[in-house]
């Protein structure tokens, strides 16, 4: 089966006590993970340390940062690489959420150099993609999320590919409570998929998981999941309450 993944994306949240209390709160819900299912806590640079020593022995339990500089090093001040993530062992980075894309003006192409980085340090990213409200009412969403997979990531490798994780995250419904039907996010993520598909054939394809985000909740997320394509999800709000996010993470397939 493929990987299923509950990643918590605290964005810019929480105290570093406030950060161990949740972390401590989470693992005491006593979830054992399956060999394919995959919990990754995106926490601000600062906890990075702190998050990896809390979930070290727990299986299947790690970090990610919440985003990297497309650059490998040198006078950035501000910015981290993924060279440093790397150096401090942390496995998986966030890579062009809508934040980042719409506050800080993150193009295809430099989300391209971005997921070049991380994989030049064996990090996973996390690929977001996902269409702004008036591209969905236009109905033009399919093509829009194919021109950021395209524009981003037709460059890897099919080797790279199959090391990828994408989240697809409508910005509509981010933050928003207004979840994507479990249609909506199912006919999504099999376009995401076949478009993966054409381009690196469907066996590659197959491997990627492919997570939804925007919204996901205690209440919605076995419904979302359980669509054959959805492979778990990318949570913001609900994350930052342990009792919310692990029954997200017991909705995994
Ligand atoms: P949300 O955020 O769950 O609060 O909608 C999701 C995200 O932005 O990753």
């Amino acid at each position: 089966m493929r990987k299923q993944i509950a990643a918590a994306n605290w964005k810019m949240n929480l105290s570093y006590a406030e950060g161990e209390k949740l972390i401590d709160e989470l693992l005491a819900a006593g979830i054992s993970l399956a060999d394919h299912q995959q919990v990754v806590l995106a926490v601000p640079f600062p906890y990075l340390t702190m998050a990896r020593d809390r979930v070290a022995g727990q299986k299947n339990y790690s970090v990610a940062a919440q985003n990297c500089s497309q650059h490998e090093s040198g006078a950035y001040t501000g910015d981290t690489s993924a060279a440093m993530l790397a150096s401090i062992r942390v496995p998986y980075c966030v890579i062009g959420h809508s934040e980042r894309r719409e506050y800080f003006h993150e193009s295809n192409e430099e989300l391209a150099r971005k997921t070049d980085r991380s994989f030049a340090h064996s990090i996973t990213p996390i690929f977001c993609c996902g269409e702004p409200l008036e591209i969905r009412e236009a109905g033009t969403q399919n093509d829009y999320v194919a021109q950021q997979l395209s524009e981003s990531l037709f460059h890897l490798s099919a080797e790279q590919l199959t090391q990828l994780v994408i989240a697809y995250e409508p910005i509509w419904a981010i933050g928003t409570g207004k979840t994507a039907s479990t249609e909506q996010a199912q006919e999504m993520h099999a376009h995401l998929r076949a478009v993966l598909a054409k381009q690196y054939g469907a066996a590659i394809a197959d491997q990627v998981p492919i997570l939804y985000g925007g919204s996901v909740k205690a209440g919605n997320a076995a419904e979302l999941f359980a669509s054959p394509d959805v492979d778990g999800g990318l949570v913001g709000g609900a994350s930052l309450v342990a009792a919310d996010f692990a029954a997200i993470i017991r909705a995994l397939k």
